[in-house]
């Protein structure tokens, strides 16, 4: 069977190593390298390589002569370098553009930075690659920044960044300066990059009302191009093209699922033929948002509750429905993987986000009982059924404040970072942890020939070999954006289930690509075909004309 790997990476050293068997394959934790800063974000920006970004406060890798905070990390060779950037990308979010470039945005420089003297992220806009060395390894690649031209209209720390229906980025709320736990100066505000509306930016009643703990929005693009954002306890669908809000009901319970009090969310996978958007929200806290940050506690239990809304008129009409984890979870991470489940991972069993601000902090961690069981969701069993940890590895390292992860192509799970501190603290209690995975398969079924661009709607044939003892009958063939990995989301992370029809003599698969460009935010992509739960190696691809955002409508529209 293919082997699912969690990669674990620490900043200094510890090494660990399992193996478990699961009913999907084989699941290992293998830690296998030394990343050289804390990967408060994650993302992976091309087949082999992940761009992790931390801040500027001492991480040891080292350019120039100075700390670095951006490093490439190849998944091949379990080996990073540091790339240069001129602002702070502290606590900031980012994307993948419709012309395949990687865009992150904002970050603040901290006060107690090492280098350089000036360098405020809080509007910066970076810019990275496509990058496509021909060897793969990531050398000339480049980050470009212009923070003169090129930068936000306000004052941005702790946005989302979402890519949505015509490529562009839409870039969701954030604090214009550092504040200690709560959101003290809330930017509620919506802008574009590329630019919408002249610069200006769209107010936002919905982040008004979602003040205090509503830093790092949970968005998600839809199918119909309208943007659902959960923060707080309260959700909303944004009409980008309208630029109207609609309110849609509230968490159940007094949760909180936004930033100091994370919770985290994911769409779940879309289906054709009518690409129902269901959103799943889980963890978080109920602690009151009136209560001072001094007077909560380490010790406070997180959240078990799970959330999950079907937006069509009749599931809203529902409302949220209610499940829970096995566990509470502060700080959660879920990981949509190509078979549909979700892995949900990482967090704390009480506590909360960000540092150093609660009554009891344990060194300088607000939350603590790292969560170190993994646990997989089915969103198509039964209610009560859904959750399972069987055959799932414990974590070694703790994950909580500021640690990143993704899913690669490989189909293994890169979890990095971890640091509750103000800067690299040696043996501080949940310090620095980065793992990374390496991975892999044995008898899963191979791909080969995936075109490396697809247009909306387009049948594309492909070459496959499936080992003999998987079901056929159980095939699944997935379009998978992996998304920003930043304080416990992934923003932009999605699958989309394609129609997929295999050869009599089961040696070529037919799929047909998305129908248009709100099924899936045209930009980078990556194939997955699963047999019998088995998932080979995803292919990466350009969806879309590959035009530089904002993008016209492409393809047929969904049937009303
Ligand atoms: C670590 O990764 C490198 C590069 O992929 C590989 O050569 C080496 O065998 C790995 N070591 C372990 C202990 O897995
Ligand atoms: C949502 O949270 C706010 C405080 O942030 C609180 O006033 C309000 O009652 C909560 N709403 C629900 C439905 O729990
Ligand atoms: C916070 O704690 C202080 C000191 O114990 C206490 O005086 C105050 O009433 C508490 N405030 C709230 C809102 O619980
Ligand atoms: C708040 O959450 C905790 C942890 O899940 C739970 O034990 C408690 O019952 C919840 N309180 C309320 C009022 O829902
Ligand atoms: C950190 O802990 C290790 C192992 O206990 C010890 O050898 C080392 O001296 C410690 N480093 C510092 C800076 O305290
Ligand atoms: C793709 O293939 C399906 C199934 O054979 C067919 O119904 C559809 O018309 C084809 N679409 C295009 C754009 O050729
Ligand atoms: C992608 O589009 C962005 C926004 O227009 C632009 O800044 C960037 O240079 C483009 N990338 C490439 C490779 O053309």
């Amino acid at each position: 069977m293919r082997s699912f790997t969690f990669l674990t990476f620490l900043l200094l050293s510890i090494s660990s190593l399992f193996v478990l068997a699961a009913s999907t394959g084989e699941w290992t934790i293998v830690q296998n390298g030394t990343t050289g800063i804390t990967a408060l974000e994650v993302i992976l920006v091309s087949p082999t390589l992940i761009l992790m970004m931390d801040r500027v406060l001492g991480d040891p890798l080292q350019i120039d002569g100075h700390q670095a905070w951006v490093e490439l990390w190849n998944l091949e060779t379990n080996t990073g370098f540091a790339l240069n950037a001129i602002t702070d990308t502290f606590c900031a979010s980012g994307a993948i553009l419709s012309n395949g470039t990687m865009h992150r945005r904002s970050a603040l420089n901290f006060p107690k930075r090492t280098y350089p003297p000036d360098g405020d992220g809080r509007q910066g806009l970076r810019l990275f690659g496509p990058c496509d060395a021909p060897d793969g390894v990531g050398e000339g690649c480049t980050l470009f920044e212009d923070p003169a031209t090129l930068h936000l209209a306000v004052n941005r720390w702790y946005p989302s960044s979402l890519r949505i229906f015509d490529g562009s980025l839409m870039i969701i709320g954030g604090t214009n300066n550092a504040t200690p736990f709560y959101n003290m100066f809330p930017e509620n505000s919506f802008e574009f990059f590329p630019k919408k509306d002249n610069g200006q930016v769209r107010p936002s009643p919905f982040l008004e009302r979602t003040v205090p703990s509503n830093l790092f929005p949970r968005g998600f693009a839809l199918p119909d191009g309208k943007v659902f954002i959960v923060a707080n306890n309260q959700s909303i669908i944004y009409d980008v093209e309208a630029k109207t809000e609609t309110i849609l009901p509230s968490l159940p319970n007094g949760v909180h699922v936004t930033n100091p009090k994370d919770g985290t969310a994911t769409l779940l996978p879309l289906s054709p033929p009518d690409y129902i958007p269901e959103v799943l929200v889980c963890g978080g806290s109920n602690t009151s948002d009136s209560i001072p940050s001094a007077n909560l506690s380490s010790q406070d239990p997180a959240s078990d509750q799970c959330t999950r809304i079907t937006l069509t008129p009749e599931g809203i009409e529902q409302g949220w429905i209610v499940e829970r984890m096995p566990e509470g979870r502060m700080m959660p991470e879920m990981i949509l993987m190509p078979n549909g489940q979700i892995l949900i991972t990482d967090g704390a069993g009480t506590g909360y986000a960000a540092l150093d601000s609660v009554g009891d902090t344990i060194g300088n961690s607000n939350a603590d009982h790292p969560v170190l069981t993994p646990v997989l969701y089915d969103p198509n069993a039964a209610l009560g059924d859904r959750f399972s940890s069987e055959g799932l590895p414990n974590a070694e390292i703790a994950r909580m404040y500021h640690s990143g992860i993704t899913l690669t192509p490989s189909g293994s799970i890169f979890l990095a970072g971890s640091n509750p501190n103000p800067g690299v603290v040696e043996n501080a209690t949940f310090n620095t942890p980065i793992p990374q995975p390496s991975f892999h398969s044995t008898l899963s079924p191979t791909v080969s020939g995936v075109p490396k661009q697809l247009a909306f709607n387009q049948n594309v044939t492909v070459d496959v070999d499936i080992p003999t003892d998987l079901d056929t009958s159980n095939l699944q063939v997935a379009l998978m954006d992996m998304g920003f990995s930043s304080h416990a989301f992934h923003s932009s992370s999605r699958l989309v289930f394609m129609d997929a029809e295999l050869s009599s003599n089961k040696k070529s698969l037919t799929f047909t690509a998305p129908p248009n460009n709100r099924v899936f935010p045209p930009g980078i992509g990556y194939v997955f075909v699963t047999v019998d739960d088995v998932t080979s190696v995803g292919a990466q691809v350009m969806m879309g004309n590959g035009a530089n955002p904002p993008v016209e409508d492409q393809g047929v529209p969904l049937a009303a």
